[in-house]
């Protein structure tokens, strides 16, 4: 009798510990929201969220281009970022694609390690697609604040021609790892940068510092910095609509 509860629990405990092993194996891999196209696809838009927000913050631009015949064929992946402690907000956990910890500072110290490992997770993002058949130089890849920060990485470092990066109130710190993992392949790629130039978070003169970071010490050569005036932290619907035609340019639609 009790052999066999005794091998009952075991047996109950190696599921557990199959069970929170496939677990584990989840939360590792990025949380994404997929929005596939409702037609042949004729190209990829990825779009990572800000600071604090998720994959549903950026489910409108899908929504709303999806009413459009030119962009039925636009798959839209939104990835979630991981949820962790924020030093600047006493440890609080927050979405996040790397940490702050110091708000509005370029020269404190800055999550380069976390920040790099997002690049790579979004980079294996991009690799995924492409198995599924979209080329890279038919996907484009975007973000807000943080994650158009994440966006920049991706044009230095990533290793195939992609059809674009868009940026949006965006701005690039990470300046010790870049150089060992910069390459060529996409300086030529449109870049767009959208930042409003009253945004109180990310100032517009940390956009141009990444324009000019980029453009005169990086080599990028189609970085447009696109400057809203009287617009804060945020988008508006003229940079909406250049968004839209920046994406049916680039992927030819
Ligand atoms: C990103 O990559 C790192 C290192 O590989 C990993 O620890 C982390 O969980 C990943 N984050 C997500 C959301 O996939
Ligand atoms: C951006 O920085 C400049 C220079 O420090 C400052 O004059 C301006 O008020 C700042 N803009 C905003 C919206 O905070």
């Amino acid at each position: 009798m009790f052999g066999s509860m005794f091998s009952g629990k075991y047996l109950f405990n190696s599921y557990t510990f199959i069970l929170v092993a496939i677990i584990a194996v989840f939360t590792m891999s990025l949380n994404v929201l997929r929005v596939k196209a409702p037609a042949k696809v004729t190209g990829t838009v990825i779009i990572l969220h800000g600071l604090g927000d998720s994959a549903d913050g950026w489910k409108f631009l899908s929504d709303m281009l999806h009413q459009y015949d030119q962009f039925k064929g636009v798959n839209f992946i939104f990835p979630n970022a991981p949820i962790k402690p924020l030093t600047v907000a006493g440890g609080q956990r927050v979405a996040q694609w790397f940490d702050i910890f110091e708000m509005g500072n370029p020269n404190a110290r800055q999550d380069e390690e976390g920040y790099w490992n997002s690049v790579a997770n979004i980079s294996k993002l991009i690799d995924e697609e492409s198995k599924n058949g979209v080329n890279p130089s038919k996907i484009i890849v975007g973000g807000f604040s943080q994650g158009a920060s994440i966006s920049l990485g991706i044009a230095a470092s990533y290793h195939q021609k992609l059809a674009g990066i868009l940026c949006l109130s965006g701005f690039f710190n990470m300046k010790q790892g870049i150089q060992s993992r910069l390459k060529d392949v996409n300086k030529q790629t449109p870049i767009f940068h959208g930042h409003g130039d009253l945004d109180p978070v990310i100032n517009i003169s940390m956009a141009r510092a990444a324009h000019k970071l980029f453009t005169d010490n990086l080599g990028f050569t189609n970085y447009d910095l696109h400057e809203y005036s009287g617009m804060a932290h945020s988008t508006c619907n003229e940079e909406i609509s250049e968004i839209a035609d920046f994406i049916a340019k680039n992927l030819g639609l």
